[in-house]
């Protein structure tokens, strides 16, 4: 039994959840039950980043004190977790009193690596992050992102040396002993590296208040990047515990827009701290309204809790786990989601179930389970991210059995008599939709849940169909 760890970005609280944020949980929910239904022991975490000038200014437009406004939005995004199924172990919210001790202690032990200058350049406050010169240009000094000018500054701050790790980083994903997924980022990666200069972790206090004091100088608090990343092990309770049994983590969850935070400054502080590098850093697309960046900063916003009322929690993973693509962008639509919904859950696998069922009960056939052994290909899929891919599996499957009916047609063999055969091709029918909702439970876990109890002993339709239509 493997120890299995995973992480997921903990976003900022400066608004409510969107769209976007459930691609971290689905796929990590997705990864550590697939783990826990092989027998892994999982640990997985999810948190919340309340520092930081945005988090400020929200906080301040609404009118509210910080705390207050972040307390309110925690609550809602640990719902919407809930909502999406998603089970993690551990939270951290980067204000607990033990994230912000740990943190300090982590910028102590880095202090080798840390010093203070002058810097004068431009700043993007949706990214929480200074913007090159060479980028200021390239993008005529409007962040893509964010729809928004960059701001100049000129301020005193602590640098943590990326030069003094460079060499080890390159090396690192080079290598993959860093795995970067998807491949093609890994380039984007190196090339950021290359340009990276040594990164502000520090902003002074009188610009920025709220955020967790630098050990030793009263007048800087830490800039939020080194205070959300150190999230990933204070929430194991480093240093004062001893955290190897689950670092490094099997794999960090994150968007492509963060992934540059996670390929540079992450490797430098645990380089930094003598830890080890996390196996895989997964970074996911973008989930996109019309072709462009749903995010709170430009207000083209869907709101989840829509999405999930619309057809509850399943249609939901099934959407973002089957057409959102893993590890590109992709646009949601309604019209795809209902499309989804009613020729892929309701009528492939809702009929087949209510189907299935009903002919074995009515037939009264007595259903012996077998035991299940999970193939090879779809391991190997799941434990390199493919996600898309392993679900077209389980769905080709699906589609199967329901072939599979149309030729052996099991009320023909009812009709003829056949006892024995009948048996024998609705055991094995049902067999085999027992092992589809095995391999279904990591992405689908209610509804693998249901028909696996509809598929236990006395065979019983489901009194109500599993994806109603006309909702
Ligand atoms: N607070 C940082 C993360 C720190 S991790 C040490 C942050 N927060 S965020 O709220 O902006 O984003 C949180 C996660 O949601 C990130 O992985 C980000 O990529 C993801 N997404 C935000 N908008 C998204 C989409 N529209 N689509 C897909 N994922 C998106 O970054």
């Amino acid at each position: 039994m493997a120890k299995i760890y995973i992480t997921t970005a903990i976003p900022y609280m400066n608004g409510t959840p969107h769209i976007g944020h459930a691609m971290d949980y689905c796929l990590a929910d997705v990864f550590a039950r697939y783990h826990r239904l092989i027998g892994n022991e999982v640990r997985m975490s999810a948190g919340t980043d309340e520092h930081g000038n945005k988090i400020q200014q929200k906080a301040n437009e609404a009118g509210v004190p910080v705390k207050e406004y972040v307390d309110k939005n925690v609550a809602l995004f640990k719902d919407f977790i809930a909502k999406l199924g998603v089970e993690y172990t551990d939270f951290v919210r980067t204000t607990d009193a033990d994230h912000e001790r740990r943190v300090q202690e982590v910028w102590k032990k880095l202090s080798d690596h840390i010093y203070k200058a002058t810097y004068a350049g431009w700043y993007c406050t949706g990214c929480e992050r200074y913007v090159t010169d060479k980028e200021y240009e390239e993008t005529h000094g409007v962040c893509p992102d964010h729809n928004k000018p960059y701001e100049k500054f000129e301020e005193e701050n602590y640098y943590l040396r990326i030069s003094d790790f460079k060499d080890q980083i390159r090396e690192l994903i080079e290598s993959d002993k860093l795995l970067i997924l998807p491949e093609f980022r890994k380039k984007e990666m190196l090339a950021l590296l290359e340009d990276s200069p040594d990164v502000s972790i520090s902003r002074p206090k009188k610009e920025l208040s709220w955020g967790v004091p630098v050990p030793g100088d009263d007048e800087h608090v830490m800039y939020v990047w080194m205070d959300a990343l150190s999230n990933y092990i204070t929430v194991l309770g480093y240093p004062e515990n001893e955290i190897n049994e689950w670092w490094p983590a099997t794999a960090e969850f994150v968007g492509k827009d963060i992934l540059r935070f996670h390929s540079i400054i992450w490797p430098a502080m645990l380089l930094g701290l003598g830890l080890p590098m996390p196996k895989a850093l997964v970074s996911h697309g973008m989930v996109l309204a019309d072709g462009q960046k749903m995010s709170k900063s430009i207000g083209n916003v869907i709101n989840p809790v829509d999405v999930l009322d619309r057809h509850g929690v399943d249609a939901f993973r099934y959407y973002f786990l089957r057409h959102i693509d893993t590890f590109d962008d992709s646009d949601f639509t309604w019209e795809k989601y209902e499309n989804a919904y009613n020729n892929e859950l309701a009528n492939d696998l809702g009929n087949l179930v209510q189907r299935l069922a009903t002919m074995i009960s009515k037939n009264n056939v007595k259903f012996e389970k077998h035991n299940i052994e999970i193939e090879k290909q779809y391991c190997e899929l799941m434990e390199n991210f493919e996600f898309n891919k392993a679900f077209d599996l389980v769905w080709e499957k699906v589609q199967n059995i329901n072939r599979r009916i149309d030729e052996e047609k099991p009320w023909m063999l009812a009709k003829a008599g056949e006892t024995e055969k009948l048996n024998e091709c609705l055991n094995s029918l049902a067999n085999e939709l027992v092992y589809v909702a095995t391999l279904l439970s990591p992405f689908i876990p209610q509804t693998a849940e249901k028909i696996l109890n509809i598929f236990d002993g006395q065979v019983n339709p489901p009194a109500e169909p599993l994806f109603p239509k006309n909702r």
